[in-house]
């Protein structure tokens, strides 16, 4: 299995790719849900829009001005997000988000952190 942290300086394919053409990029029109986040020490900023359907997200779409890690963490989390309750959403842990991206340098975990914080912070607006 892929470790969600390693001692890497370089970002893995996977991460290069979604650096590279982000998914789910932009707004949601009539969103369920509005998370935003802010990592003070880099001045990053992320809003994420959720969409449900029922009990499952239709829709997970992102905005973000920030580093290479933070594009790469929340487009993965778009992606993991789809069909998910809020309860499978919560479970969600900044690990699996570096996991789906075939590992994150250590350095940057703040990075899937703040992913994690911000898709609570969606939630709590849900809520
Ligand atoms: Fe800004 Fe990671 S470097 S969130």
């Amino acid at each position: 299995m892929t470790p969600a942290f390693v001692d890497a300086h370089h970002y893995s394919e996977t991460v290069l790719g979604h650096i590279a053409e982000p998914h789910n990029v932009g707004a949601i029109e009539r969103p369920d849900a509005v998370g935003r986040g802010t990592n003070p020490s880099c001045g990053d900023e992320v809003t994420l829009y959720l969409r449900f359907e029922g009990e499952r997200v239709a829709e997970a779409k992102m905005e973000i001005l920030g580093c290479g890690a933070i594009t790469a963490s929340m487009s993965a989390l778009t992606d993991m997000a789809g069909g998910k309750t809020a309860e499978e959403l919560m479970a969600i842990t900044p690990e699996q988000i570096a996991e789906h991206l075939g590992g994150l340098p250590r350095h940057k975990r703040h990075c899937a952190q703040l992913a994690q914080r911000v898709l609570r912070d969606a939630l709590k607006d849900r809520a």
